[in-house]
């Protein structure tokens, strides 16, 4: 049976584990330095398992965080790695005001990747999503098609979302794009954007798509900000858990579906040396293939600009951790 593991069992990593179950994908063990905690939610989401009515398995790991971390060795075997833990977004903090903080938790935590799970596929969600891919990438040494991120997957679902309401139509006929960093200036790309295979340009008319671009783009902070009287709650979290079990069963099935997916560019769409979401086909090597899209100027000058502000995070980033 194949083995997913997922590092934080906060709130993304539990909407994770509980969709990679549930949708039989693979036995899934999940890790956190809470003790206890993550044997908790396993053992709360087994008892559920006769309710739903699924037979993988769940195990979790508590981590001790002053210790030598040995508790990763049951990181083994695992074809996947989704890595959620860090801190969450607070309404009013950007994502890059959480750089520092998660850039140590992601950096460490890669470093008992390399000694117990050389060869799985790292699917990276902690936020700022695309200087923390940066991080693993640089820190890890792994071939760019194993060490990935997930941002447009929630980004184009969000899209796809507010074109259905918008639209009054089911939201499976929707299939959005949306390329670039995973922040405010990501770039909803609605000439890509079809209901079944209808370009939504047809469908909704131009100050409306834009508002939904520019909807698309604030999806988290909107979130954050629903959230700011429930103490407990932070960011967003079932979809973003769930957009990383999809990636994680596309790979694990080798179904080889094209996600956008935040991918190290070395030379496509003009970038290298660095992490944008673009569209790729991901299968059991983990992104098997980008594809580039043909953009038009104001399209390309969005992307640009998305691109200078990954630019500057990471450079910030590789300043602040000397890497
Ligand atoms: N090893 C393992 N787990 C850790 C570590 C570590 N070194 N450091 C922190 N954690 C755990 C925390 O104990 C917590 O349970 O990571 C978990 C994070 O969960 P939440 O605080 O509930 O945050 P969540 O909402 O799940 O978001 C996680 O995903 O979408 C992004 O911006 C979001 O970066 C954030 C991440």
């Amino acid at each position: 049976m194949s083995k997913v593991s997922v590092i934080g069992a906060g709130y993304v990593g539990e909407a994770a584990v509980k969709h990679l179950a549930q949708r039989e994908v693979a036995d899934v063990f999940v890790f956190d330095i809470v003790e206890d905690m993550p044997k908790g939610k396993a053992l709360d989401l087994m008892e559920s398992a006769p309710i739903v009515g699924y037979d993988r398995r769940i195990t979790g790991v508590s981590v001790n965080k002053d210790g030598d971390g040995s508790e990763y060795a049951a990181l083994e075997g695992s074809e996947v790695v989704i890595v959620t833990s860090g801190m969450p977004r607070k309404p009013g903090m950007s994502r890059d005001d959480l750089l520092k903080i998660n850039a140590g938790i992601v950096g460490g935590i890669v470093e008992n990747l390399n000694k117990y799970a050389p060869d799985a596929k790292l699917i990276v969600v902690t936020n700022p999503l695309d200087v923390m891919c940066m991080v693993a990438y640089l820190k890890l040494g792994w071939p760019r098609e194993r060490v990935m991120g997930m941002a447009g997957v929630l980004d184009s679902a969000r899209m796809a979302w507010f074109i259905a309401e918008e639209l009054n139509c089911s939201v499976q006929d929707v299939r959005a794009m949306v390329l670039g960093g995973h922040g405010d200036t990501m770039v909803p790309l609605p000439r890509y954007t079809t209901v079944s295979g209808v370009p939504v340009t047809d469908l909704i008319a131009k100050d409306r798509l834009e508002a939904i671009n520019e909807r698309t783009a604030k999806g988290g902070g909107e979130i954050v900000n629903l959230f700011r009287n429930a103490s407990a709650l932070g960011s967003a979290y079932h979809a973003p858990g769930i957009a990383s079990a999809i990636m994680a069963e596309s790979i694990v099935r080798d179904q080889r579906r094209l996600l956008p997916t935040a991918c190290y560019l070395e030379g496509e769409y003009g970038v290298s040396g660095m992490y944008q979401g673009v569209p790729a086909f991901l299968g059991k090597n983990g992104v098997e293939k980008i594809v580039e899209l043909g953009l038009d100027e104001s399209e390309k000058a969005l992307f640009n600009r998305s691109v200078e502000h990954v630019e500057k995070a990471v450079k910030e980033m590789r300043e602040l951790l000397g890497i």
